[in-house]
């Protein structure tokens, strides 16, 4: 492989991004971080690493920063990602998610930038029409959160067909664990994702977990998800990094998941085999819009990089999960 040159991650101070820049870290790219520190930690961001503390919606501050460091790709993860705030506050995710992308994809293409990997979403499919659901099925997000994404999507493919500029775009499952290592992991306080949830019950934190629904056409009746560990979603960025550089005529939009899926029940289940505690559920009704199963057909990534998940267990995840999070209580957050 060529040079390195620098990568710019935006986010790179939030929970996913900060594991993409320890995956580039250690496979030896130069990386910069943009962040606006609004949901990141600026301790997230390791020594040796270039930091701008900046909005991507500030063009000058992004055309500053890829210039100044001759940036050659960007890997964009800033963004809001929160469902029912998307709800409440649409414009909120159509200014963080979609203009904000645009800002910065205007900027990249300004000054050159060669290659975009973009943080998406299953939530761009909103119902699965099929069960593994693949790239091609229909996109019909059901909240804000799920078509702003799409919005970038859109772009991406606009923009890589009209300037020098090649893009993967990355559907994320359900993002779980954190760095093996422990150098960093979710951090944001006021968590909703089902596994940050229960490993902060089995530590303390909170006294329970509540089930939202135990009537899906699922086999126990509690809903079904695709968890990937967030090490090995950082992998995938690294490799389809090295794919549009090897493959500069190429785009790509890939599920990232296991293609198998957990159920809620199942997901407890793991946490408390690994404290030999068990964690007090409590059950409500169904969120809005959870549909009952979303899992990946994960055949394109692993046909088109030759990444390989290497931490693909529940029992793994959940591990490093309430490793970070014990990490957290020693910190006192
Ligand atoms: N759940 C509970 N109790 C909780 C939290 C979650 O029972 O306290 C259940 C949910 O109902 C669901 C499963 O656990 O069945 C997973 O829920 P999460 O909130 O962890 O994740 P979602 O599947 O709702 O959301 C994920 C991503 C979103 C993305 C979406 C795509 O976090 O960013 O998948 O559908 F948009």
């Amino acid at each position: 492989m060529s040079e390195k040159f620098p990568i710019l991650v935006t986010g790179g101070a939030g929970y996913i991004g900060s594991h993409a820049v320890l995956a580039l870290r250690d496979a030896g790219w130069p990386v910069v971080v943009i962040d606006n520190l609004v949901t990141g930690f600026r301790w997230a961001v390791p020594e040796g690493v270039g930091f701008v503390e900046a909005d991507i919606g500030d063009a000058q501050a992004v055309s500053a920063a890829l210039t100044a460091h001759q940036i050659g790709a960007i890997m964009h993860f800033a963004g809001s990602v929160v469902v029912p705030e998307s709800v409440e506050d649409p414009l909120k995710y159509y200014r963080n998610n979609t203009a904000n992308s645009r800002t910065l994809l205007e900027a990249a293409v300004t000054c050159g930038v060669r290659h975009f990997i973009f943080s998406s979403t299953a939530a761009t499919y909103g119902i699965a029409e099929t069960i593994p659901v693949r790239e091609d099925s229909p996109k019909r997000p059901i909240n804000p959160y799920g078509m702003s994404k799409l919005m970038t999507e859109f772009m991406l493919a606009d923009v890589a067909a009209a300037h020098p500029i090649n893009y993967c775009a990355l559907r994320y499952f359900n993002v779980a664990g954190a760095d093996p290592q422990q150098r960093t992991g979710q951090s944001t306080a006021g968590a909703t994702h089902l596994i940050k949830v229960a490993v902060e019950a089995a530590t303390g934190k909170r006294d329970h977990v509540t089930i939202f629904g135990t009537d899906f056409a699922t086999p126990d009746g509690t809903g079904v998800r695709d968890y990937i560990h967030v090490s090995d979603l950082a992998a995938a960025h690294v490799h389809a990094l090295e794919k549009l550089i090897a493959d500069p005529a190429s785009s790509h939009t890939m599920n990232c998941g296991y293609g198998k899926g957990f159920s809620v029940s199942e997901v407890l289940d793991a946490v408390d085999r690994a404290t030999n505690l068990k964690i007090e559920r409590r059950f409500e009704g169904r969120r809005a819009g959870d549909p009952d199963a979303l899992i990946a057909d994960n055949s394109k990534i692993l046909a088109t990089l030759p990444w390989r998940p290497q931490r693909d267990n529940l029992d793994l995840m959940v591990k490093d999960a309430l490793a970070w999070e014990r990490v957290l209580a020693e910190r006192g957050k």
